[in-house]
């Protein structure tokens, strides 16, 4: 359970800024490290901890003047005294550019970017399917594939979603989770050369068994297996064997040096409108934890983030 709890007294000492939080940005990781699984892991009674954008209000560092805007992980608070180590500044004429550094520029755009634009080629004219094809990371890895020419379907939840996909993002195909149909579509599909995979679970099951010979299937994330409730293991793994597939785990630590080339890539793509990135903003700390929980239920499409 997540509970409010008063701001801790903390000075900021010769090396160190005060900074006033701005946005919070809310990501799955978070609910698997609250339910003790993963790499991640919150303890229990300290602050939840993630990316936030936010402003140098007291400042003796030289690099970080006061009215910066800083980007980094910080504790959920309205203000914290942080290291500049691990800070970045950040820029943007208007909330949306400055929100992108959580979004499209930041995490979700460098991971869609590693997994399509580097490990998946090469993509012209092949089968790409997406799962959490309206989400932060699905929404720009469909549309990196669909700039490189393959031909992309993706799986979003609800009619609404759907809509985006196909009319906002300007994907090939969508098909809805929610649908009763859903599992059977899934096995209407034509033979997938590449799957984008951010879901896991009975997803994932269902799809090893529309894979193409020698196809690629990228890890990303396993959203199903993320809440105590997670659906049955995997039953069709034997595809892996008979029809030679390539299982790719990825995360976006593995960026490296093509972290410039990435940025580079969306920062144009965003500016001639190759790309579309949604970001709704949620008023209030005080919402952070509740709309974190309806993240996972598929509330919004696109990049959520807390306006604090
Ligand atoms: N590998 C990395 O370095 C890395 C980095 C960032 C994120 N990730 C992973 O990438 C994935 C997407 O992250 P994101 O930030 O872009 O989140 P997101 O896709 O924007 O948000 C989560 C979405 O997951 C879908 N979902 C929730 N429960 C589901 C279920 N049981 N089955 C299928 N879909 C479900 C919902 O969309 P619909 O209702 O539309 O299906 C929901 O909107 C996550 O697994 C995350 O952990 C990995």
């Amino acid at each position: 359970m997540l509970r409010p709890g008063a701001l801790p007294q903390s000075d900021c000492g010769p090396h160190q800024l005060l900074v006033e939080t701005r946005y919070l940005s809310l990501d799955p990781y978070m609910l698997r490290a609250l339910s003790g699984q993963g790499r991640r892991r919150f303890a229990v009674g300290a602050p939840m901890r993630g990316r936030v954008i936010g402003q140098v209000i007291q400042s003796s560092v030289e690099q970080f003047p006061i009215g910066s805007l800083v980007l980094g992980e910080a504790p959920w608070q309205t203000r914290s005294v942080l290291d500049p180590a691990g800070l970045q500044i950040i820029t943007g004429e208007d909330e949306h550019e400055i929100a992108a550094h959580l979004g499209v520029l930041g995490t979700p755009g460098i991971t869609a970017w590693l997994g399509m634009r580097h490990l998946a080629r090469p993509l012209a004219d092949k089968t790409v399917l997406v799962s959490s094809a309206a989400g932060a990371v699905g929404g720009l890895a469909g549309q990196i594939a669909k700039l490189s020419g393959a031909h992309v379907t993706g799986i979003a939840g609800g009619a609404e979603k759907v809509g985006y996909v196909t009319q906002t993002l300007g994907l090939d195909a969508c098909l809805d989770r929610h649908d009763p149909d859903f599992l059977a579509q899934l096995d209407g599909l034509r033979p997938v050369d590449i799957y984008f995979d951010n879901v896991g679970g009975r997803t994932l099951d269902r799809i090893l068994a529309r894979m193409a010979t020698d196809a690629k299937i990228l890890i990303c994330g396993q959203i199903e297996q993320y809440s105590p409730n997670s659906p049955p293991p995997i039953t069709n793994f034997h595809y892996v064997l008979e029809r030679r597939l390539q299982i790719i785990g990825f995360g976006v630590s593995q960026i490296g040096a093509r972290q410039a080339a990435a940025r580079s890539d969306l920062k144009t793509w965003l500016k001639h409108g190759r790309i579309a990135a949604r970001t709704n903003f949620v008023d209030g700390l005080e919402n952070a934890a509740e709309t974190l929980f309806k993240l996972l239920e598929g509330a919004h499409a696109g990049k959520t983030v807390v306006r604090v």
